[in-house]
């Protein structure tokens, strides 16, 4: 280490610029922040607010995103973190104008020397040079998961619906549907081998709502895997269908657009390939399932929300040690009715998994049916359908009222 000793915040900032250059970048942190604008004491309630805070940090790292470098830049507040991904240019420029008025201290690694920089007075720091701490980066863009649409890089649908910043920040209320979102991407990804490979993809999604997922399956199959789409959102909410609609011409969305009505009622004019359901509520989601089944979808994704029908017909009779507790019963309820679902599912010939949707940290409603058509019931998937009725004491159940009145 060499001795501590003043710098101006250029010179710091030019050891940034040569190591941007030369791709000799390996990290550079801007922590403790400031106590107030430019570095001054804090004066106001939300300045020292502010001050209090630290955790708050941004932390830079190089990435490579198709095969160029980028500074993945995550800005801790608190208990939240934003991504974005940076040129060189923009990283210097945020470093610039972050260093010394929102942070006191800045960190530099570089094979050669970590620096470190602390703000003594205006345009002053005290600047230390160390031995390299860190080792060669790995440039992958995320060191969890790398999502379809991934957070940080401008994505236009998603700020139009509100969803991200232009910039391409997702917004903190948003991080959720982010995921929600992004998640079911990954598996309607993984069964395009049981859509057809060529020609234009039908889609509907019941129960739509703002859209979030409809918006998002047209840009996964049109922009990221180049197919022809006919995409219908379709809810029972005028407002919000009309104010998709918009969107999608805004957008200039080819293929999508959105209809106002009820599912049960739906008729479309030609075949369905894929039906998705997020959240529809209670039997919104059995009739999603039958009028897919109806219209021989060659795959099903569904992933219900709340559910009150077999809550309000199971007895205490039937297993009075555990719906004794409501909680307890309203989470069976919703088990043993996507139980009944999938073996219905398979009883009229789709090849059906109950798959966890997402962590139960981000929703409760986190299963998924999975179903593809395979054209053939499984064995004994109706009499296992009946056995598990019986066994629950029920004498009705609205899928199969729905697939058998239909069928
Ligand atoms: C919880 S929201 C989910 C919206 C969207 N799928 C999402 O995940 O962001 C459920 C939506 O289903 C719609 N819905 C409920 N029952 C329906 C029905 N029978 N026909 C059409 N839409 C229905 C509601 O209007 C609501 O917008």
């Amino acid at each position: 280490m060499s001795a501590p000793r003043e710098c101006s915040l250029t010179e710091f900032l030019d050891l940034l610029r040569e190591s941007l250059a030369g791709d000799a970048c390996w990290g550079v942190v801007l922590s403790q922040p400031c106590r107030g604008a430019g570095g001054s004491p804090a004066t106001t309630e939300s300045e020292l607010v502010q001050a209090s805070r630290p955790h708050h940090k941004l932390t830079a790292r190089p990435v490579e995103l198709s095969g160029e470098r980028r500074y993945q830049l995550a800005e801790r507040r608190g208990k939240q973190e934003f991504h974005l991904n940076l040129t060189a240019d923009e990283l210097l420029t945020r470093i610039t104008s972050d260093f010394g008025e929102r942070f006191e201290q800045a960190d530099l690694f570089t094979p050669d020397a970590d620096y470190s920089a602390r703000i003594i007075r205006k345009d002053a720091a005290r600047l230390t040079k160390r031995k390299p701490s860190k080792s060669a980066p790995a440039l992958t863009h995320d060191r969890g998961k790398q999502y379809l649409i991934p957070e940080g890089r401008p994505c236009p649908f998603l700020a139009e619906i509100g969803v991200m910043t232009p910039a391409g920040q997702v917004k903190a209320a948003k991080q959720a549907k982010f995921r929600q979102v992004n998640r079911f991407l990954e598996f309607v990804d993984d069964v395009l081998p049981e859509l057809p490979p060529t020609g234009v993809l039908r889609i509907i999604d019941f129960g739509c709502g703002k859209s979030y997922l409809t918006f998002a399956l047209h840009y996964l199959l049109t922009e990221l895997r180049g197919r022809e789409v006919e995409i219908i959102g379709l809810d029972l909410k005028g407002e919000v269908v009309a104010d998709c609609q918009r969107i999608a011409e805004k957008l200039g969305c080819r293929g999508l657009r959105f209809e106002v009505g009820d599912i049960a009622g739906y008729v479309t004019a030609g075949a369905v390939d894929l039906s998705v359901s997020l959240h529809a509520c209670d039997t919104a989601t059995d009739a999603a399932l039958a009028q897919a089944v109806r219209w021989q979808a060659q795959v099903i994704l569904a992933v219900p929300c709340c559910q009150h029908e077999v809550f309000g017909l199971l007895t205490d009779d039937s297993l009075p040690g555990l719906l004794r507790h409501g909680i307890l019963k309203e989470r069976f309820a919703a088990l043993a009715t996507d139980a009944l679902r999938a073996a219905l599912l398979e009883a009229v010939g789709y090849r059906t998994q109950v798959i966890e949707f997402i962590d139960l940290e981000h929703t409760p409603k986190n299963l998924l049916l999975r179903a593809v058509r395979c054209d053939r019931p499984a064995p004994e998937a109706k009499e296992r359908y009946e056995r598990l009725k019986a066994q629950l004491g029920l004498r009705e159940f609205e899928l199969e009222r729905r697939l058998f009145a239909s069928h």
